[in-house]
């Protein structure tokens, strides 16, 4: 059976791999939620919102391969599965059907503010356990902190 012998402590290991799993499970669907919004946006700033939420679309997937493959590199299985994302998201989901572009502006808003938040407590977690997966997690942080920047400019 492959397995990967970890640079770091069981303890540590534990602890980041948590981390790094909650954060590919925000990040799955903070792309799968910014896509839906893409799609179903309505408004008079369709076009700018439409074009940005792709922007948020690739930040979230670029990320997302970077915790998961940081996972494995620690010596932890990264679970990007549909339906565990979807038994274990925070995220807020959007009704199906047109969404208008103040109401997808407000909720991006409050998602990538409470992401951030999450984000910036798991660097906290990981200045005990593993600084080069909390140097990635102050990346990801930094792109949602300037998107929710962006986004809550437009409220
Ligand atoms: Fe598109």
């Amino acid at each position: 059976m492959t397995t990967v012998k970890s640079p770091l402590t069981d303890e540590a290991r534990k602890v980041t791999g948590a981390v790094l799993q909650d954060s590919l499970i925000d990040l799955i669907d903070l792309h799968l939620s910014a896509k839906q919004a893409h799609w179903n946006l309505t408004g008079r700033n369709f076009r700018s919102i439409h074009l940005q939420l792709d922007e948020v679309v690739d930040l979230a997937r670029e990320h997302a391969d970077t915790v998961a493959e940081r996972a494995v590199a620690i010596g932890v299985n990264p679970d990007g599965r549909a339906r565990t994302v979807a038994d274990r998201s925070r995220l807020h989901q959007f009704e199906s059907g047109f969404l208008p572009d103040d109401k997808v502006v407000a909720a991006i808003t409050d998602m990538l503010g409470e992401m951030g938040a999450r984000f910036r407590e798991r660097v906290e977690t990981t200045d005990d356990t593993d600084l080069v997966s909390q140097d990635l997690l102050i990346a990801a942080a930094q792109d949602l902190d300037k998107q929710h920047w962006m986004f809550a400019v437009q409220r």
